[in-house]
């Protein structure tokens, strides 16, 4: 079971120390995946089920892009996990289709363990499932799914920072459907939370969770893990 916790624009140096430090006196059989924002980056001492990725980088190794982080900085801190195709950077900050294939190409090249989120927004949900499947579809186009360190997170638009996350039903449906596209273990992620982390985990398709604003604070991000272990 894979447990990630995307901590967005929050955290400091200081917090992300501390928030994994708790974490590596928690017991638990998940592999454990922080994604910290990028000034709280660091050569962290980590059990080896505990990884810390980046939520963002751009694909070159340095050179002239303002703003971003490319692979010499995240290979400073012997990081090798990264997000791509988050619905955030998808949407609200505008990264074009094109540039997250670009990512994924330069990210597979990397070897490095890929986190690629899909899902669609709530005008396509609302469509039906049709509209669903081709949606995700278009989402794996250029995308080389047989990458052996990739995983899949599906995270519907409408259910991500929303607390309304999709009903169990919905999770399940479109898992079964992108099993049967591709092989990689396949994370739920939109407001999951203490409550519902459980009955989530427990469903067939589903190998771990991307979770958000309810793993920021650390006590909660535990009794997530918990959660899990009692789920199985
Ligand atoms: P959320 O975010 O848990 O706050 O809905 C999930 C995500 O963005 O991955």
């Amino acid at each position: 079971m894979i447990i990630a916790s995307n901590f967005k624009t929050n955290h400091t140096r200081a917090s992300t120390k501390d928030f994994l430090e708790t974490l590596k006196a928690v017991g638990t059989t998940c592999e454990v995946r922080v994604f910290p924002p990028a000034t709280a980056l660091d050569c962290f001492a980590l059990p080896a089920h505990i990884k810390v990725g980046v939520q963002n980088f751009y694909p070159a190794q340095s050179g002239s892009f303002t703003g971003e982080i490319g692979a010499e900085q995240v290979e400073e801190f012997e990081i090798e996990s990264v997000l791509i195709g988050h619905s955030e950077r998808r949407h609200l900050l505008k990264e074009s289709t094109e540039l997250v294939r670009q990512k994924y190409a330069f990210a597979r090249a990397k070897d490095w363990e890929i986190i690629y989120c899909i899902g669609e927004p709530k005008e396509v949900r609302e469509a039906g499932f049709d509209a669903v499947r081709a949606y995700v579809e278009e989402q794996l186009v250029g995308i080389d799914v047989r990458y052996e360190r990739l995983i899949v997170a599906y995270e519907p638009v409408w259910a991500i920072g929303t607390g309304l996350s999709a009903s169990l039903e919905q999770i399940q449906e479109t898992h079964q459907y992108i099993k049967t596209r591709l092989n990689a273990p396949l994370l739920y992620g939109g407001s999951v939370n203490v409550e519902n982390i459980g009955a989530i985990v427990g469903l067939e398709e589903c190998d771990g969770v991307l979770v958000g604003s309810a793993s920021w604070k650390k006590e909660a991000f535990v009794r997530m893990l918990e959660a899990v272990k009692t789920a199985h």
